[in-house]
């Protein structure tokens, strides 16, 4: 298969890790969130923005997710990005494409949604669970796709969103 070392634009490439990096702490800093929200749930009044601490942490890395995202996918709109290797069957092109426009969607829906838990209604919390829960799905799916381009196709896809690849 052609190999193709072409790379995303570096901005593009340090926004991927950075929001990488914030969601896996959104999921170490969900539990401080659920017990605060809990509590806030329970005493009747309504949640409000958190205290100081885990989910402060939770509420505001969070939002920079969603305004990190926003702006990525700007950038993504005004770049020029290396086209799927021409040999990938059309069917993967498609997952991958649908994959992508997935997880853009539910980088924004899912802290939206706990924004609306804080902010408008608790309700809005199981709308949070559902969206954590698809985001987790499709960035699986993703990552798979990921390494079947870096050990079976070996079409250097991979690489393209992996600086160190770069030669
Ligand atoms: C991409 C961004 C985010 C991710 C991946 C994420 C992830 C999570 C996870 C995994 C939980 C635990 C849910 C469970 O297992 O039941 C949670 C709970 C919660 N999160 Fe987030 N979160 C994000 C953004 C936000 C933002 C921006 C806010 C608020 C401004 C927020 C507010 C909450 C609240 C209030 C809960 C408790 C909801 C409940 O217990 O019903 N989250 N979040
Ligand atoms: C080990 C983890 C990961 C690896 C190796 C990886 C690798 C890649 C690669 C190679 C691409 C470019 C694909 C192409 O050229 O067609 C890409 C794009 C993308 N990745 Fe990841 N990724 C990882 C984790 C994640 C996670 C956890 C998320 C979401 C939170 C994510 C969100 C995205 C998005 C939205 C794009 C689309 C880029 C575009 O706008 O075209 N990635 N990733």
């Amino acid at each position: 298969m052609a190999v193709d070392r072409e790379s995303y634009p570096r901005s593009l490439v340090v926004l991927h890790w950075l929001i990488v990096v914030l969601v896996i702490g959104q999921f170490l800093s969900a539990d401080g969130m659920e017990d605060v929200f809990r509590d806030a749930d329970n005493s009747g009044i309504a949640p409000g923005l958190p205290g100081p601490g885990i989910a402060l942490a939770h509420a505001g890395f969070g939002a920079t997710i969603l305004a990190l995202v926003i702006v990525r996918f700007i950038v993504r709109m005004a770049s020029r990005v290396p086209p799927p290797p021409r040999d990938l069957h059309p069917l993967l092109q498609l997952a991958a494409r649908l994959t992508h426009y997935g997880l853009y969607a539910a980088l924004v829906l899912t802290p939206l949604s706990g924004a609306a838990a804080i902010l408008i209604t608790p309700e809005a919390g199981d709308v949070h669970e559902i969206m954590k829960n698809v985001l987790l799905a499709l960035a699986a799916a993703h990552v798979a796709g990921a390494l079947m381009h870096l050990v079976v196709l070996r079409d250097g896809v991979f690489w393209r969103m992996v600086p160190v690849g770069r030669r």
